[in-house]
């Protein structure tokens, strides 16, 4: 399984690099943060693919690949129209996009996130009584906040892993920190963690780089952590952005 980072800037103009149902799907979206974040996540996951698989990745060859949606929102992938046997899952946040990709990973989730503020009606309303405990006793000046939004962006994780998304209730999953002291550090390296539903136990992954909280589920495997794929932006070098704040509307 290997992982890539794409920025806002990094995203092509023009329209080459879409396949003609994503630039029509595109042009339907009359707000920037929806359009921007969607083409985002378009080319993250071209660029994961063609690097994963060795294909070229100018618009041109960007084109000939495809990143859909099944009826539950779950991304797949198809190549000049074929499936490759290619499992990816797809994320953004602040300008910064994230894909996971692999051969046959099956069912898989990543999520990424900030360090936010998070009050405690969030915590009281959409993390379990041992979810909050984690957030309680989080070390480090914002390791509270840090630790909801770790837990809500592995949540969001498993969550893709089930295709239900955000219309199950958050806390019939359960997430469990393997070592819950490294929130605060920042360290950028993978550490363990796993989610309990009622599906059974999905093994994960997360990891803090800067303001950014990443993580990775899956239905089985991840044994190792994700590879970063050559080409991948750095994250822990990242700065979150907000463009279309001084533009809602796309012109
Ligand atoms: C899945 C979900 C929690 C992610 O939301 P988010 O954290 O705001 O956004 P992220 O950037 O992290 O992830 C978005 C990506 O998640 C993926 N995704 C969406 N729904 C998914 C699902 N049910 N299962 C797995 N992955 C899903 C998509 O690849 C999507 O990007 P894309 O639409 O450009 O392909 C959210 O989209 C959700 O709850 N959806 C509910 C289901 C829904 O309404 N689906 C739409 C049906 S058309």
């Amino acid at each position: 399984m290997q992982w890539l980072v794409c920025g806002e800037s990094q995203v092509p103009q023009g329209q080459q690099w879409l396949t003609g149902a994503e630039a029509a799907r595109a042009s339907t979206m009359r707000f920037s943060k929806r359009r921007t974040e969607y083409l985002l996540r378009r080319y993250a996951g071209k660029c994961a693919v063609a690097a994963a698989v060795g294909h070229a990745s100018d618009p041109v060859s960007l084109g000939r690949i495809a990143v859909l949606n099944r009826m539950t929102g779950a991304p797949y992938v198809e190549v000049d129209g074929r499936a490759l046997g290619l499992d990816i899952s797809l994320t953004d946040r602040a300008g910064w996009s994230v894909c996971l990709v692999g051969p046959d990973l099956g069912a898989v989730g990543v999520d990424l996130e900030i360090v936010e503020l998070r009050s405690d009606g969030f915590v009281r309303d959409f993390l379990t009584a041992a979810e909050r405990d984690i957030v309680a006793t989080a070390p480090g000046s914002d390791g509270p906040d840090a630790a909801a939004n770790l837990i809500w962006s592995a949540k969001e994780s498993a969550l893709k892993v089930l295709r239900t998304g955000l219309r199950a209730d958050t806390r019939t999953v359960e997430v469990v920190l393997e070592d819950p002291s490294g929130i605060g550090a920042g360290a950028g390296d993978w550490q363990r963690l796993h989610v309990v539903s009622g599906a059974g136990r999905f093994p994960g992954w997360w990891r803090r780089d800067g303001v950014f909280l990443l993580t990775v589920v899956a239905a089985t495997g991840l044994a190792e952590p994700p590879h970063v794929l050559p080409g991948s932006a750095d994250l822990s070098q990242a700065e979150p952005i907000h463009s279309w704040v001084n533009q809602p509307l796309v012109e």
